[in-house]
């Protein structure tokens, strides 16, 4: 399985970033973690990280002519008003599971918005580092 994992604005600075709410740990020790538990033959795992909003669609567009077979995305504050990238992902109609390190229901109130959230298939919160790999189980499970 092909799945391609998107990462927002900020979270290159993960572990440097209000660790208190994100915790200790950087973007790479993330992406290790999270990859060499599901990095068998069979599935090849793509990383993105972007702070800009036209980036984050073009890999989204990037992903339909790559075929990728599910999508694992945590758009940062772009969650909670971009239209530009939830029309991306209904319009590549290719399975997406939305993740959030922190528990966005029960932080700030603008936060418990999520604009992209009907057009994913699952929203997972508040579960740090642990929410990539059930949105990657998930994908995995349901093909
Ligand atoms: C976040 C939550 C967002 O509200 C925030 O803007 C982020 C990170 C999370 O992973 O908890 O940048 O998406």
């Amino acid at each position: 399985m092909n799945i391609l994992f998107i990462n927002g604005p900020n979270l290159n600075l993960l572990g440097k970033r209000e660790p208190e709410i994100y915790g200790n740990e950087s973007l790479d020790q993330l992406i290790a973690w999270v990859t060499k538990q599901i990095n068998t033959k069979e599935n090849d795992i793509h990383w993105f990280q972007s702070n800009s909003e036209g980036k984050i669609i073009d890999k989204l567009h990037w992903a339909l002519d790559n075929k990728m077979d599910g999508i694992i995305i945590n758009p940062g504050a772009y969650t909670h008003y971009s239209i530009a990238i939830r029309d991306a992902i209904s319009s590549i109609k290719i399975p997406t599971v939305e993740v959030h390190l922190s528990d966005i229901e029960n932080r700030e109130d603008f936060r418990r918005i999520s604009v992209i959230k009907d057009v994913c298939i699952f929203q997972i919160t508040g579960l740090g580092k642990d929410g990539y790999l059930r949105a990657a189980n998930l994908l995995l499970d349901k093909n």
